[in-house]
């Protein structure tokens, strides 16, 4: 939710900006901007859209100095527009701003300053920093005590990059709330709200703590802690790769995130899975403490929360733990009831949503242990959480979650069966043999990325549709939550997912031959119960596009459309149901012309709530 750079270093300083935006994108494409200081002065240039549009303004008016600072937005306060992007600027243009997050006190502030004599041109909050700024060198402090005492008249969460006149060589920064890296490569020094921007030159990496403030320069980096502290930097080499965070030959990210999930599966397997048992090295609880946890409570934001559904299921079913799942942003304000044995459960990609993080919080003033699924492991909720399980899907950047999504499901019901064993709930053998058909599952989605063709048809046939329903039960209820919200966030197309029980109680209402219905019937013990909902669509002239098990003679010949996944365990259909469900939404939304990396609104990493 918004992106931010800032570069000091030999390197074009222009290009490097450009680049590091350009993957930070997926944080907001509303617009875009970039500041420069060269030859004692700052240039700026800002573009409403994609960082295309940036790029193409910079071709005709290129910039050309050592420090820079640049952003990518998410619009917040104030529409997308020129005037609105980033870099924010005072009246004399020799300091500019940077910014993600919200500063909640701006209207106080912004008012203090007009009465100052300060002039607003944006309907953003970021505008009061560089006017603060301005107004401390004003009155005499150095650069450094400026931006001190800026940072202190600033409320609510941020991450922020700032160049002035004043201090030629240097980027101010500071962290509160929003994510911020430092990173060094040869020479040169990078600041990012994430690890993509990065990449490409950077070796070692500072994951900056909350209220952590200083400066790069080239001699280096300075740290401060809230208290005004000197911090020694603590350097972490960059594991992440180039190809973790390019398309490489894929049309979009979020096809190359669908195709990684066998390889993300294999990873989990090896890392976690021994000839009979599970681990979790990284998990900070000890088997005494899991086997006494009364209850769980799962609270985490879209598809994280359809994952966290299913996760429910298996921890009910394997683990014998009662257990419930809530929006964190309903969860945090219904005054949870607590009790001494009450685990709650944070999932999150990102590690970054403000909704999910402010949920942690909640847990931990109610005095609450909080164990949390990440698949960032630098981010907030890791810092913040009493133990973390490593989603290991790798960076996800597609604004789409898909690989995160399966990732978080297997992690689940490896966790609730590593909890039932510890408990003595599930003999070996009964183990042993979900184990074994978890180890399939990679070649099994193998085998349904090959027959992506078929989806293809499906896709040209919904691409013309207005509305959408899907359906699953137990297991698979969630799957057709998420199913639904792949398709509306990507392709536009409204859809709502429902559990097939319910359908007869309202939902059956929309049906009609402009409103296809999504069956999601792998063999199991629903499977007869699906078949219900489909006579109940068909009877209404309901299209139906079915997700079943290889050979399901029975419901093919019921189907209009039909995708078979392999043989598997019911409690196992999710991790497949999932990737044909992706495929569905993605060529859907290719079909109708949509840019399936940037959907409209939307961006990855919900940092504001
Ligand atoms: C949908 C999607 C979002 C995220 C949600 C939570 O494809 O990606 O619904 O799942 O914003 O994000 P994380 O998992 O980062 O907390």
């Amino acid at each position: 939710m918004c992106g931010i750079v800032g570069y000091i270093g030999p390197k074009s300083v222009e290009s490097v900006l450009l680049v590091g935006l350009q993957k930070l994108e997926y944080r907001g494409y509303d617009s875009a901007g970039m500041a420069v200081l060269g030859d004692g002065e700052i240039a700026t240039r800002k573009a409403v859209g994609k960082i295309a549009e940036l790029q193409k303004l910079l071709k005709n008016q290129p910039m050309f100095g050592t420090v820079g600072i640049g952003h990518s937005r998410w619009a917040t306060h104030g529409e997308p527009s020129t005037v609105n992007a980033h870099p924010h600027l005072n009246k004399q243009h020799t300091i500019a701003v940077v910014h993600n997050g919200v500063f909640e006190n701006y209207a106080k502030l912004r008012s203090e300053l007009t009465d100052d004599g300060y002039v607003f041109l944006s309907e953003t909050d970021t505008e009061v920093a560089p006017h603060l700024m301005d107004k401390y060198l004003e009155e005499g402090f150095s650069p450094e005590e400026a931006f001190a005492r800026m940072l202190r008249r600033l409320d609510g969460q941020y991450a922020l990059a700032v160049i002035a006149e004043k201090a030629n060589q240097k980027i101010f920064f500071a962290r509160k709330g929003s994510p911020l890296i430092v990173a060094r490569g040869k020479s040169e020094y990078l600041l990012s709200s994430d690890i993509p921007a990065v990449v490409p030159i950077c070796e070692d990496a500072i994951y900056l703590e909350n209220g952590e403030w200083g400066y790069v320069s080239p001699e280096g980096v300075t740290i401060f802690n809230a208290a005004g502290d000197i911090v020694t930097p603590k350097w972490e080499p960059i594991t992440v790769s180039i190809e973790d965070v390019d398309k490489g030959e894929f049309e979009y990210l979020m096809l190359k995130e669908i195709y990684e999930q066998p390889d993300v599966f294999e990873r989990i397997f090896k890392e976690r899975l021994d000839e009979t048992f599970i681990h979790f090295p990284e998990l900070k609880f000890g088997k005494e403490y899991l086997a006494r946890v009364g209850r769980i409570l799962i609270q985490a934001c879209g598809t994280s929360l359809n994952a966290g559904m299913i996760g429910r299921i298996y921890i009910e079913q394997f683990s014998r733990i009662s257990t419930e799942t809530d929006y964190s942003s309903e969860w945090r304000y219904r005054n949870p009831l607590t009790s001494g044995d009450s685990l709650v459960v944070g999932i999150s990609q990102s590690g970054e949503t403000a909704d999910t993080l402010a949920g942690i919080r909640e847990a931990k003033a109610k005095f609450m242990r909080v164990l949390s699924f990440l698949n960032n492991v630098n981010s907030t909720m890791a810092r913040e959480s009493d133990a973390l399980i490593n989603l290991m899907a790798g960076p996800e950047i597609g604004v789409a979650s898909t690989k995160a999504f399966t990732a978080q499901v297997a992690n689940l019901l490896l966790f609730s069966l590593y909890v039932g064993s510890i408990k003595w709930l599930i003999p070996s053998e009964e183990r042993a043999k979900i184990l074994s058909e978890l180890r399939m599952v990679p070649d099994m989605m193998r085998k349904i990325l090959k027959n992506h063709d078929s989806i293809k048809k499906i896709a040209a046939f919904l691409k013309d549709k207005n509305d959408t329903i899907f359906l699953g039960r137990t297991y698979n209820y969630p799957s057709a939550l998420e199913g639904a919200l792949k398709l509306k966030e990507i392709s536009y197309i409204h859809a709502s997912g429902y559990a097939g029980g319910e359908f007869k109680h309202g939902p059956l209402a929309l049906v009609s031959e402009n409103v296809p219905v999504v069956i999601i019937a792998p063999k199991g013990e629903i499977r007869t119960k699906m078949i219900s909902n489909l006579k109940e669509a068909q009877a209404r002239k309901g299209k139906i596009i079915s997700i079943i098990t290889e050979g399901d003679e029975e419901i093919k010949k019921e189907s209009d459309f039909y995708f078979e996944i392999p043989e598997c365990d019911e409690s196992i259909s999710p991790l497949l149901v999932a990737v044909p469900l992706q495929l569905l939404a993605y060529y859907t939304a290719i079909e109708r012309g949509c840019d399936v990396d940037r959907p409209r609104n939307l961006a990855k990493a919900v940092t504001v709530e």
